[in-house]
């Protein structure tokens, strides 16, 4: 693979930033410094700019199956994929569902292979634990699967009658995830909440696309997480709370966080950047925004800042689930299926390709956070918390190579026609930002440069990740 000499540059970890050289080779970081008469087959000048561990991006949905796995999301791991390694991210952590007609645990093995031979930057995956229902002997299943890398599991508390667990099999999962030393995850909202207020809304012909944010009530997500926090605690887990939308459930993990709770909070880029109001008079377009935790109004923005700035949330992941607005060419109608009636709406948006720019624009350059928390909240804090530190997540001899170059000077405009996604819009159309990745190493090799990607499908490695590191 040879060796490359990234040089003059600011390394930025978690703790610090150091003027110093960085020496590739063999896929890893070889040496670190100043002052070494280094060489290397490659030297990239990084001199202005920072020098900045991969991205980390830990909850992903690539071509994930909805509705009965009758469909799925726009971009698969071949386009997601390439469209993370364009906005500086080197790693993702997708999730499994239990197919119809196969155990959890094939399932898993099916869609590792899968994204293996399309990946473009190296992934892990997330069990997402069924109902029992589903699959009676599923916690025999995760025992197994921890074995093949999967050291975290997702829960949910929402979608009854599809993916919602109750109480009991939230206890007996997290149960088996201290014996086996995984960390779970649970999406928090009160699923049987939102359903009634549907029921409520469409009753009343309250049916428009942006009556999803109104059923998804900030209580109803305060409740989940508060409910999922008390569980844990009493089974002795720590927890990681995915997709935190509401400043008031990021109060709950605060408050459990004082408590001595091992409870860890995700935010994503939609919550702090984008708000209800910015969609909430667009009728039919509305279903651009619809995900779940919704997008809520802008005045919840700056508590969801100060739980960043707290070290109340402890990660900034993307949620990435994107669907098209016009009808893609080998799936059914996505965003606009039913027009004018939100529960049909498939939920999620996208945003892999956007998570670094738009955080370092409405964090690191308004001041809100500092370049080295950036870096925690975007690869560290996500490697350690996912299995993969000390390999992922920062700049040390010894670890991956996989690096960011990121010109904290360069301006942008971000535009849908301008990504790498299949998904046909973005939610961050039009914003203006100065800071952009310009190379991206993925394990030494320079898989972007300046915007050119050189990479094949199927180059991203599975990352059979171990225990998370808790502290
Ligand atoms: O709306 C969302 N977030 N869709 C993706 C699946 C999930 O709940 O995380
Ligand atoms: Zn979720
Ligand atoms: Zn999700």
């Amino acid at each position: 693979m040879g060796s490359t000499l990234i040089k003059g540059g600011t390394v930025v970890n978690a703790d610090a930033a150091v003027t110093a050289d960085v020496l590739l080779r063999d896929g890893k970081i070889a040496a670190l410094g100043l002052g070494h008469d280094w060489r290397a087959d490659t030297v990239v000048d990084a001199s202005g700019k920072l020098v900045l561990p991969g991205g980390i991006d830990v909850h992903t949905h690539l071509e994930y199956p909805i509705d009965g796995f009758t469909t799925r999301t726009a971009d698969d791991f071949h386009s997601g994929t390439i469209a993370a390694a364009h906005g500086g991210t080197t790693t993702v952590v997708d999730f499994v569902k239990k197919e119809p007609d196969r155990s959890l645990r094939e399932s898993y093995l099916r869609r590792r292979d899968v994204a293996a031979a399309k990946s473009f930057v190296d992934f892990g995956l997330h069990a997402i634990v069924p109902p029992r229902e589903q699959q009676p002997d599923v916690l025999d299943d995760l025992r197994l699967l921890v074995a093949e890398g999967a050291s975290s599991w997702k829960f949910f508390m929402a979608y009854p009658g599809t993916q919602m667990v109750d109480d009991g099999q939230l206890l007996d999962g997290f149960e088996l995830a201290v014996e086996c030393g995984v960390l779970p995850m649970v999406h928090a909202e009160n699923g049987h909440m939102i359903d009634r207020e549907i029921r409520l809304l469409l009753s009343s012909g309250r049916t428009a696309e942006s009556f999803h944010a109104v059923a998804h009530a900030h209580e109803s997500e305060a409740e989940a997480v508060h409910r999922a926090v008390v569980l844990a605690d009493s089974v002795g887990t720590p927890l990681y709370v995915v997709h935190v939308s509401s400043a008031e459930a990021a109060m709950e993990i605060g408050r459990a966080r004082t408590r001595g709770s091992r409870v860890w909070g995700e935010t994503c880029p939609q919550y702090l950047a984008v708000a209800y109001e910015d969609y909430a008079d667009l009728g039919e377009r509305a279903a651009a925004y619809v995900c779940s935790p919704p997008i809520r109004e802008r005045g919840n923005q700056e508590g969801l800042w100060r739980a960043l700035g707290a070290g109340t949330l402890s990660t900034v992941a993307t949620d990435h689930a994107g669907f098209c607005m016009e009808q893609p060419d080998d799936l059914p109608p996505q965003k606009l299926r039913s027009p004018g009636y939100f529960p049909k709406v498939p939920n999620g948006v996208p945003g892999v390709e956007d998570r670094l720019m738009v955080l370092w624009e409405t964090g690191v350059r308004t001041g809100r956070i500092d370049v080295c928390r950036f870096v925690d909240l975007v690869a560290t804090r996500p490697a350690k918390l996912f299995g993969l530190f000390p390999d992922k997540g920062l700049i040390a001899p010894g670890a991956d190579a996989d690096l960011v170059v990121w010109d904290p000077a360069a301006d942008h405009v971000i535009t849908a026609a301008g990504s790498h996604l299949r998904t046909d819009y973005n939610l961050y159309e039009g914003m203006r930002v100065t800071g952009r990745p310009v190379h991206v190493f993925s394990r030494g090799h320079h898989l972007v440069d300046d915007g050119v990607l050189d990479g094949e499908p199927g180059r991203g490695a599975f990352l059979a990740r171990g225990n998370p590191q808790i502290f």
